[in-house]
């Protein structure tokens, strides 16, 4: 076993390549185990502290079920809780925080509000969605993928839509375990630069394959699974109506979906707007496992807790 014990999880690249594989392969243990009615206390005593900016049905339903289930217990702290930033700062936050909680997970804006939470806690802080990336949600994804094909390497991973949290997280992750990733975005929506050669730069280790491309046929073609998410993130509400325009040609529906293999599965984190992204057709259809993936954020979220706490 690799120790990660103390480790914040900030981005999927806080992750070696090891220590993503053993994240995915836990949770599919923890969820053997759950299934099997085997339930372990293994984080009796530890308490972990949650800090939402933002709204939240999976990501917070599975880390406190997480704990619950586990043996442990959850603290939401919700935007009118704390009033991180305006009430106290981030520094003091963090310090106070875990000098009495085990481990602590935060929704927010702007993604360097994460990073200072981990740099001044003296806990492990885990990144339950930032402006910049999703990796909670990345590596439940992960283990969806390695639940359908039972292995990585080379499957074509197309994310269809705005290059945006979701998108980072897929590039990086999809690096390190050796996959060819796709992501196509309409112009000025793409994948933003330093990922992309950060993931080419991994890449060169694992024989993954990133492209990025304006056009969502491509990124359709052959594919195994195709990806995507809303066009406006949570704090782009603003944006919304004018990129539905802009993005209405990158809806995933079944066109998109049969120039796919027949094989492909259809993967969206949620929430998710239907007759935008994706059409019902897809979104509700048989090659969609989108409240699989939902599951799997449980046994993912409750892996993580499990190895940076113990
Ligand atoms: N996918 C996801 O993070 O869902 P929530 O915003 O409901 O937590
Ligand atoms: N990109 C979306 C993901 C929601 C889980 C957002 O940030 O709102």
């Amino acid at each position: 076993m690799i120790l990660m014990k103390g480790k914040s999880i900030v981005s999927i690249d806080d992750l070696t390549i090891e220590e993503l594989n053993q994240l995915i392969d836990t949770s599919i243990r923890l969820k053997d185990e759950l299934y099997s009615g085997e339930r372990r206390d293994v984080l009796s005593g530890k308490t972990l502290g949650m800090i939402f900016e933002k709204p939240s049905l999976r990501t917070r339903v599975a880390f406190e079920t997480a704990m619950t289930q586990l043996g442990g217990h959850a603290i939401y702290l919700g935007p009118d809780d704390i009033k991180l930033g305006k009430r106290e700062t981030t520094e003091d936050i963090a310090r106070v925080l875990s000098s009495m909680v085990d481990v602590i997970m935060a929704r927010v804006f702007a993604h360097k509000t994460v990073e200072d939470l981990a740099k001044y806690s003296r806990v492990p802080v885990i990144n339950g969605l930032s402006d910049f990336e999703h990796p909670t949600q990345i590596v439940g994804d992960m283990v969806t993928v390695k639940e359908k094909f039972g292995y990585f390497k080379g499957i074509k991973f197309s994310f269809i839509g705005d290059g945006n949290n979701v998108a980072n997280s897929i590039a990086l992750a999809g690096a390190k375990l050796g996959m060819h990733v796709v992501i196509a975005s309409p112009k000025g929506y793409e994948l933003q630069k330093k990922v992309f050669e950060r993931s080419l730069e991994i890449s060169k280790l694992t024989q993954a394959k990133i492209e990025i491309t304006n056009d969502p046929e491509y990124a359709a073609k052959d594919a195994d699974v195709i990806y995507t998410d809303v066009w406006a993130s949570m704090g782009q509400e603003s944006e919304a109506e004018a990129r539905k325009k802009i993005f209405a040609p990158y809806q995933v529906n079944s066109r998109i979906m049969s120039l796919a293999k027949k094989t492909a599965i259809f993967m969206h984190c949620l929430p998710a707007h239907y007759g935008e992204e994706v059409t019902e057709e897809v979104g509700h259809g048989p090659q969609s496992v989108i409240f699989e993936e939902a599951e799997n954020r449980l046994h993912s979220i409750k892996a993580m807790i499990v190895h940076v706490t113990r």
